[in-house]
């Protein structure tokens, strides 16, 4: 059995460090580390140091030598009664980075030594208190005939073989770096807003110099933003990103060098898709924003994690949203929080952005503390206007800088910098589920009554829900179109509550949930002819397009209970089309159906079973006829959206391209792949090439250009993992399966690399009809995978586990095949503790 940690457990560490001074011999079968570190002590208690897998080779406090065994397995106790109010830790230990395949701690991706900390990996490297909330100045020296050596901070000295570095700011042991390897730099300086000038490096393999271009822009737009937008400057001499291949996650924010997944760093326009610039972009300035939000300003604990990542997505969504366009930008952050957080939410991995206990820190890097914590940092910000968000901001940083810290020290700047009683809405923060907001109307004499219910579903270990406060962003629409109301922000705190609208001339359509105001699901009486009207006239732009989705989503589910439907949306995108021309991104987000998975989601929150075949038939049918009814407009479209001049990775020519290939998307269904034929053959840039890729894939006429496509990239990492992702993603449902086996066989699925990994099977589990396979084949192929997977990289492993989550919604066959797919990961022996908490929670 695992151990369960609890936040109600915490207690404060009671020695502080001075200094903390490391020095590597960097080998990559025997690494050598010398710690050297002052403690005073601030409390009661013995010294208890984090370890693992190390080879102790000596301990010392103040020059006198310690009992080896006095390193146990995992911790290295040391009594009180044994030490002087103020010593220093010594401690030599040799560590294997060539056999770690975990990616945590000291590692090698592809000859270059590299480090992972966040969230216990140091204990992996050296004895330390390896808990966010001891904080302390490093000193590190790295001994290596590597050409380049990098760790936190300022460069001290630098000679061959040997580089010293310091970081004055006290911090962490999950934000220390190292990097070591035959690597080229992309540079550039910023001079900050008090006018000191910073080096820039973004750090890449020879013959990648041509490929970081974008993230060096990016780095720069982000620290120019965060000085415009929230008034923090940059503190150390040098910024570095390096980009490494094998790596876990998407990057990581240590501080002054940041490491970062290639595929975030990486880009021309013949080998990354717009959206792979937007996602680098926006990651470079989250990792960037990190610094104070995470750096200056930690955690006291892993429960706090949304305390650090919820801001930082909220900030680097701000930022993405002023680069490029806010309404997209948006919708696309709605779309996602549904996909992968309602999803969470609903299911048996449900837990709050706060959670209260866990057993594997790493399985809550979640969309709920990510992408949650992001929407309530929103609706604070709704609720106490801009004014009193930029107000708690400053005194976040004012009070706080250089502590480690709760979410209660978070709300308490809010409460005190605004004067708000925020007692209800740290719900919000505590409590798991997704609220469901039931509204329904009264109107007589001019008068309209907005009656809202809320209730949210009981979640694993929390039974009752209270109710929150919910911002309600509301407008009205008159019957002619013309808006009767502006944006009115309800407050809605109890679980039943009616709110009147009085002197209206004619009934008009309420736009709910403006700029989606609040992370819940809608239940509301709503026609279908006043869901065009805001299709039509809505002038909040996230509004009218939910009001086009949910259009199609009705009619979808029609479809796919084998009744009519999806008339009325096809109807009304007439007008979508007519004026698709003046915001071709918005017009690409309203043509695009709701995808298969979330069709199933809200088959079964109507109480419903989905049946995967039937959704994936009806969404085809529904597309030819929408391929049928505006053949003229589509090809139109796709013809005016060509690509006119050098491809720009801006938000204006990923809008055109966007809606080119979802006119491709439809036409493709008419001229059985034709179109997608020629536009693979001439496009000049990635986004229309694997556009065009996935529709032949689609259309099962892909021989020739997977064929090309293998032959011009194969030595393309980056791009091979499109390559992987793609056919089995793309694939006929009844063929996926078959297909992810192929792949898996192939000689370049190199399954130990994470995102070739994750591009091959979590490709198969985004087919929905295909990995949901009646006969459990999906399943099946899942589970072999990821019992392969665990011995060697138990985190990529566990965070995979989630695509079981929703198994309980469908038919007792399916339950039956995947229950049984999980108890073999179960049984595994030997199962990681990341693998079986998952694995655990899900068949709970
Ligand atoms: N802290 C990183 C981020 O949010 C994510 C991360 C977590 C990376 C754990 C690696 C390991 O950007
Ligand atoms: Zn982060």
């Amino acid at each position: 059995m695992n151990a369960t940690h609890y936040l109600a457990d915490w207690r404060p560490f009671p020695y502080q460090i001075t200094e903390t001074r490391l020095e590597f011999d960097l080998a990559p079968r025997a690494t050598r580390v010398r710690s050297r570190i002052g403690f005073v002590r601030r409390g009661d208690g013995d010294l208890v140091l984090d370890g693992a897998g190390l080879k102790t080779l000596s301990l010392a406090v103040d020059d006198k030598a310690l009992p080896l065994s006095l390193a146990g397995d995992g911790q290295l106790i040391i009594p009180a009664a044994d030490l002087p109010d103020s010593f220093t830790f010594e401690a030599e230990v040799e560590i294997d980075p060539e056999a770690n395949t975990a990616l945590e701690g000291l590692y090698l991706s592809g000859g270059i030594f590299c480090t992972q900390c966040e969230a216990e990996g140091f204990r992996h490297i050296t004895w330390y208190p390896d808990r966010p909330d001891v904080m302390a100045p490093f000193h590190v020296t790295i001994n290596s005939d590597m050409p380049v050596l990098l760790s936190n901070g300022n460069p001290v000295e630098e000679a061959p073989g040997r580089a010293i570095w310091q970081d004055p700011w006290k911090k962490p042991a999950y934000l220390f770096a190292l990097v070591a390897g035959d690597l080229r730099a992309v540079s550039d300086s910023f001079t900050t807003m008090s006018g000191r000038k910073v080096a820039l490096n973004v750090w890449v393999r020879p013959g990648d110099e041509g490929r970081a271009g974008y993230a060096m822009e990016s780095l720069i737009r982000s620290m120019k933003w965060d000085e415009d937008v929230y008034g923090r400057e940059y503190d150390l001499d040098v910024f570095n990103i390096v980009a490494v291949d094998d790596f876990n996650m998407g990057a990581m924010e240590n501080k002054g060098l940041n490491i970062f997944n290639s595929k975030l760093v990486l880009a021309t326009a013949e080998t990354a898709t717009d959206g792979d610039y937007e996602r680098i972009e926006g990651v470079i300035g989250h990792e960037y924003f990190h610094n104070w939000t995470g750096n200056r300003i930690t955690c006291r604990d892993w429960f706090q994690l949304c305390l650090k990542e919820g801001l930082t997505v909220f900030r680097d969504q701000q930022f993405t949203s002023d680069m490029r366009s806010p309404a997209v930008k948006r919708i696309h952050d709605v779309q996602t929080l549904r996909a992968r957080q309602f999803r969470e939410d609903a299911g048996p991995l449900a837990h709050p952005p706060r959670p209260d206990h866990y057993q594997e820190i790493n399985n809550f890097y979640t969309a709920t503390v990510y992408e949650k914590g992001a929407e309530v940092i929103g609706m604070l910000k709704r609720l106490v206007g801009d004014e009193g968000y930029r107000k708690a901001l400053d005194l976040y940083f004012e009070r706080h800088d250089g502590q480690a810290c709760t979410i209660e020290d978070w709300i308490a700047v809010f409460q005190d910098a605004t004067g708000r009683d925020l007692t209800q809405f740290k719900r919000w923060y505590t409590d798991a589920g997704t609220p469901r907001l039931t509204l329904t109307e009264d109107w007589a004499d001019g008068r309209l009554v907005l009656n809202f219910h809320q209730e949210t579903a009981p979640t694993p270990g929390q039974p009752e829900k209270p109710a929150r406060v919910i911002p309600i962003a509301l407008g009205l629409i008159g019957p002619n179109g013309d808006e009767v109301l502006p944006t009115t922000v309800l407050e809605m705190t109890e679980p039943a509550q009616s709110f009147s609208f009085d002197g209206l001339g004619a009934r008009p359509v309420v736009s709910l949930l403006r700029g989606f105001s609040a992370p819940v699901t809608v239940d509301r009486e709503i026609g279908a002819d006043q869901q065009a009207l805001l299709l039509a006239h809505d002038t909040d732009p996230y509004a009218r397009w939910q009001a086009g989705h949910d259009l199609a989503l009705d009619g979808l589910i029609l479809r796919a209970g084998g009744r009519d439907g999806g008339e009325d949306f096809n109807r009304a995108l007439a007008g979508v089309l007519a004026d698709a021309g003046d915001d071709p991104a918005f017009a690409a987000l309203c043509l695009s159906l709701p995808g298969e998975e979330e069709i199933a989601t809200a088959i079964s929150a109507r109480g419903g079973i989905p049946d995967p075949d039937a959704i994936h038939a009806a969404r085809r049918a529904q597309m030819l006829d929408i391929a049928t009814t505006h053949e003229t407009a589509l090809a139109r479209l796709y013809d005016a959206m060509a690509q006119p001049g050098p491809y720009r990775p801006d938000a204006e020519g990923g809008g055109r391209r966007s809606l080119r290939l979802a006119s491709l998307a439809y036409l493709s269904r008419l001229d059985g792949g034709a179109r997608a034929e020629a536009l693979y053959r001439t496009a000049t840039n990635m986004t229309e090439r694997q556009g065009a890729l996935e529709q032949l894939i689609a259309a099962g006429r892909d021989k020739a250009a997977l064929a090309d496509f293998a032959a011009e990239f194969g030595a393309n990492r980056l791009v091979m993992d499109k390559w992987f992702m793609v056919q089995p993603l793309r694939a006929a449902p009844d063929r996926a399966v078959a297909r992810a086996r192929e792949l898996a066989a192939h000689p370049d699925f190199d399954w130990k690399n994470p995102n070739r990994f994750r591009a091959l099977i979590g490709g198969l589990t985004a087919n929905h009809a295909g990995f949901h396979a009646a006969d459990g084949s999906g399943y099946d192929f899942l589970a072999e995978w990821l019992m392969r997977l665990d011995p060697v990289n138990p985190q990529t492993t566990a965070r995979m586990c989630s695509a079981f989550e929703t198994i309980s919604r469908y038919d007792a066959g399916r339950q039956a095949h995947a229950r049984s797919a999980l108890e073999r990961i179960a049984a595994l022996p030997g199962l990681s503790r990341n693998s079986s908490e998952m694995v655990t929670r899900i068949l709970a």
